[in-house]
């Protein structure tokens, strides 16, 4: 399990089953690109059931937690690691709301879902479920070292 290396606020964003099978995934990751975070971790990935039962700990007395596990579950994510000043608040901005009739129209669930238990991404809802997310996601070695690269193309 990876430790993040810098006291930088990091956000976990996960696209998740739905998302991937409607054919999402590129609409989804352009607008984190647009807004200008830096990607320090990308990848396709199945979640196994223990996995998902630790990362939605939390929610593990609620109604509706055997259905989340089994949807997370059901198919290949993209898990992606996030990484810039005030990510977190951002990425649940550019997200919207959990319900997706709620979500306000120019958000991801606004724009592309419907339901509440198909809202088709995941944001950390503080910083420090960010870089507890990142490292139960993660690997050692999976993370972008952005410090050693020596052209700063954008910045
Ligand atoms: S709560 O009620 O405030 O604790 O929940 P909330 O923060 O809105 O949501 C926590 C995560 O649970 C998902 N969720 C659901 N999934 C399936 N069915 C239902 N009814 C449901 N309600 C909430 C919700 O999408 C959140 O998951 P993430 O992955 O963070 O979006």
């Amino acid at each position: 399990r990876i430790v993040a290396s810098s006291d930088v606020e990091q956000s976990y964003i996960m696209i998740k089953p739905d998302g991937v099978q409607r054919g999402l995934v590129g609409e989804i990751i352009s607008r984190f690109e647009k807004k200008g975070f830096l990607l320090k971790g990308l990848k396709l990935f199945q979640c196994p059931k223990e996995l998902a039962q630790e990362h939605y700990k939390d929610l593990k007395e609620r109604p509706f937690f055997p259905k989340l596990i089994d949807y997370i579950t059901s198919g290949p994510v993209i898990c992606m690691a996030w990484e810039g000043d005030g990510v977190v608040a951002s990425a649940r901005k550019l997200i919207g709301a959990t319900n997706p009739l709620q979500a306000e129209p120019g958000t991801i669930r606004g724009d592309l879902a419907v339901q509440t238990g198909r809202n088709v991404v995941h944001g950390s809802d503080s910083p420090d479920n960010g870089k507890r997310e990142i490292a139960l996601w993660f690997k050692e070695g999976e993370l972008a070292q952005w410090e050693s690269v020596q052209t700063p193309w954008l910045i």
